[in-house]
């Protein structure tokens, strides 16, 4: 089904989810909330470059595989991004991340999954592809806010 067989699925099972367990140093935590919020933000930069050429007609049509690439890319290096006692600090982490690790983690392999399923119509994609590719932004999409809805504070 997939045109890209170079990601692994075994990885993407730990998008974004490496990390609930294991605990950090007091000190630490702001460098980890800052890194995770930075993470964060450059993904929502590929996203915000993937719309203006899936929506608004922009024409780097051959770079959405490289954006989308990059989003995972990013997510994979999230590290231990959260470990217990980080929901202190300027952080908008609910404890629900705590409270239901699976849930957490399981939110994460879903925008692994669907970041796969981009990456994958995107390769070697042209304008032709566009509605293919803009089903699957679409679901990269609601992959982040799924997660936003249950386990991050609004901004
Ligand atoms: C598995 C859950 C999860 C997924 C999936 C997820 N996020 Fe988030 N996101 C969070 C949490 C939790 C925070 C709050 C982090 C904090 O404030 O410490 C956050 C914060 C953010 C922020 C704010 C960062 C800042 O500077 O405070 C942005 C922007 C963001 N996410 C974008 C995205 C985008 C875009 C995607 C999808 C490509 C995505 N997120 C997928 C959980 C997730």
């Amino acid at each position: 089904m997939f045109k890209n067989t170079k990601i692994k699925k075994f990885s993407l099972l730990f998008v974004l989810t490496g990390a609930i367990a294991g605990t950090a140093i007091a000190a630490d935590y702001k460098s980890i909330i800052v890194h995770r919020q930075g993470i964060y933000d450059v993904m929502a930069g590929h996203m915000k470059v993937l719309k203006s050429i899936l929506f608004m007609g922009n024409e780097n049509i051959s770079s959405v595989n490289y954006h989308a690439k990059a989003i995972l890319e990013a997510a994979k290096h999230h590290g231990n991004a959260f470990p217990k006692g980080s929901d202190k600090g300027k952080t908008h982490a609910l404890p629900a991340i705590w409270e239901k690790p699976e849930e957490f983690k399981q939110a994460g392999q879903k925008l692994g999954k669907a970041l796969q399923e981009f990456i994958s119509v995107s390769e070697m994609a042209d304008k032709e592809d566009l509605k293919e590719m803009q089903a699957a932004f679409k679901k990269v999409g609601e992959a982040c806010k799924g997660c936003h809805k249950k386990f991050r504070e609004e901004l």
